[in-house]
């Protein structure tokens, strides 16, 4: 199952997606990590991992991503792969590993004056849809704040959408957006209700379309701590633990 977390800024999305690929590893999946945040550099290090290369630069970098997708605007289908693309076909230079947990960065703005990160967005979209998973493999994609990526489509290749909601009203509204938006995609929208008290937990219950509502998630000293001094987060989490399990139902009952 391949999943997109979406949300708006600092809400938790990488937090949760660190968390969430931390437990589905430690229950024998085989987790392959998408960071497509263009500008953050923290997920790798909320994994306990290695930063691999921008997977961009497989293809020659964004300006030769950029030409593709112009080039799909004359007519064809952009794509950068010829054939569905499994994550064992990725090279180790593109993909950093640990245990059973697999990072893949589409790219990052690294220079002042680099242009936009559409061409990321763009391959990002191209990697999912291509992405062909084994039994047994989840796809967890981190986003970077915001709804641009589903301007570009990055939804498409998903089979579900969790979107995080931390106790904001920029959060109630956006959940409204999402919620139209991915209709209009025809994926499946959870919420992740996080940094949460018995207080605000209730009051988000209240403002958000609670059916959707799957895991509950505390605002928890170590998450804070370890994100602030660089340390994996690698510890359990009642909310997390929920999310798995929900998760783990669901693509069972696809299978
Ligand atoms: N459940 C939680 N309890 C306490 N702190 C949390 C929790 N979840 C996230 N945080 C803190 O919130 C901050 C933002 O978290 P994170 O980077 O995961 O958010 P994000 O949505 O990915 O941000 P961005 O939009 O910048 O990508 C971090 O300092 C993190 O430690
Ligand atoms: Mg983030």
């Amino acid at each position: 199952m391949k999943i997109l977390t979406c949300g708006k800024g600092g809400c938790g999305k990488s937090s949760v997606t660190a968390l969430l690929a931390i437990e589905l590893e430690k229950r024998g999946y085989e987790v392959i990590v998408v960071d497509n945040d263009e500008s953050n550099f923290g997920l790798h290090i909320q994994l306990g991992m290695e930063l691999p290369k921008d997977f961009a630069l497989h293809f020659g970098g964004k300006r030769m991503v950029a030409e593709k997708l112009l080039k799909s605007k004359e007519g064809g289908r952009f794509s950068v792969f010829n054939d569905g693309i499994r994550a064992s076909d990725i090279s180790e230079d593109y993909m950093s590993k640990k245990g059973r947990l697999n990072l893949i960065a589409i790219g990052k703005i690294r220079d002042f004056g680099e242009g936009c990160a559409c061409p990321f967005n763009a391959l990002s979209a191209d990697f999912l849809r291509m992405l062909e998973l084994n039994k047994g493999e989840f796809a967890l994609v981190d986003t970077d704040a915001g709804v641009e990526h589903f301007g570009r489509g990055v939804e498409a290749g998903c089979d579900l959408i969790l979107m995080v909601i931390d106790p904001s009203q920029e959060s109630i509204r956006l959940a409204e957006k999402v919620n139209k938006i991915s209709e209009g995609a025809g994926k499946p929208l959870y919420y992740v209700l996080n940094k949460t008290d018995d207080e605000t937990a209730e009051f988000l219950l209240d403002s958000v379309d609670q059916s959707k509502v799957v895991s509950v998630i505390p605002e928890d000293k170590r998450v804070f701590r370890n994100c602030l001094v660089g340390e994996a987060l690698n510890f359990e989490l009642k909310g997390i633990i929920e999310l798995a399990d929900f998760l783990e139902r669901k693509t069972n009952r696809e299978r």
